[in-house]
């Protein structure tokens, strides 16, 4: 049984418990974070508690620990489980309030979670088959920029994907591709990435931040701009990328192959830098 940490107690996750009373579980009142960790060293933390604070923010929860304290607390939770490879997820709920009432309550103190799994991508990248997905209207509300539990719009867009025979949705609004129900979009055209600039519409990724760094810091030509749906019918390559994911090649999008069908020339490229970033982070050289 993997150790969990709730309201500052490490515990077994079968013994962490919370009232029914908490707003998490009638509101969906909280936020979250999915943090990877690879060679036992947390990937982008820095990122990854910056987002946090603001999410934490914009619902107008008070953040429950300063800064040190969030990395000491993940850092032994870490320590606790098993594996190199992991994956944090941890959620801020405004917690237990005496009554369900919408409004806020008069002083409640937040709820703290967070729990290790073990990784979920083990990748053969030259072997990769690449995913397919379909295109979906985007249902979600217009504070997409915060990484909310509540998100029964993405389960239900992600459920529409599975049923149909594919990985992801890939989420349309005024004829712009957004992003995905949980991931971000890339696109490549003319050996150029483009990826939407971070608005309301979605969520600011950590794995899209670094891999426009990545981008930049080895002279491939990209450009945060909307894509319209045109020319994500048109692209040569598309991306999805998520911390769980990392990056997804679309090698089919509503049953059209992407480009020539298979992961593309630009993907084998950023796969291999990303790759070689999580080695530097495992070696601790980055961060
Ligand atoms: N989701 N957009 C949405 C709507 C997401 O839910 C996610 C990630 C991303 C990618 O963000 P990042 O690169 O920081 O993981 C974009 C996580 C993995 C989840 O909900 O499990």
């Amino acid at each position: 049984m993997s150790t969990a940490y709730l309201n500052g107690v490490f515990l077994p996750l079968d013994q962490a418990h919370v009232s029914v009373m908490d707003r998490g579980f009638l509101f969906g009142d909280g936020v979250y974070e999915v943090i990877p960790v690879y060679g036992g060293k947390l990937f982008r933390l820095g990122p990854h508690l910056r987002r946090l604070q603001n999410s934490l923010d914009a619902v107008r929860i008070g953040n429950p620990l300063a800064g040190k304290d969030w990395e000491s607390m993940l850092a032994r939770l870490v320590a606790s489980n098993e594996g190199r490879d992991q994956t944090v997820y941890l959620q801020v709920t405004r917690g237990v309030a005496p009554r369900r009432d919408h409004a806020f309550p008069v002083d409640s103190r937040p709820t703290v979670f967070a729990m290790c799994t073990p990784c979920l991508v083990s990748r053969d990248i030259d072997n990769e088959p690449g995913i397919s997905a379909i295109t979906l209207a985007d249902i979600r509300w217009q504070h997409c920029n915060i990484k909310a539990i509540t998100l029964l719009p993405n389960i239900l867009l992600r459920q529409q994907a599975i049923d149909a025979d594919t990985a992801e949705a890939i989420l349309i609004k005024d004829g712009y591709a957004i992003e995905g129900a949980a991931s971000n979009i890339f696109i490549v055209r003319k050996d150029a990435l483009k990826t939407p600039p971070n608005s309301a519409a979605l969520l600011p990724g950590v794995t899209r931040d670094l891999i426009l760094e990545l981008a930049k810091t080895n002279g491939i030509p990209w450009r945060e701009a909307d894509i319209t749906v045109e020319e994500l019918a048109g692209a040569d390559e598309i991306w999805l990328t998520s911390s769980t994911r990392e990056i997804s090649p679309v090698i089919r999008l509503d049953d059209r192959p992407v480009g020539n069908g298979k992961p593309g020339p630009l993907w084998n490229r950023m796969i291999r830098l990303y790759q070689n970033y999580k080695e530097a982070v495992r070696q601790g050289m980055a961060a």
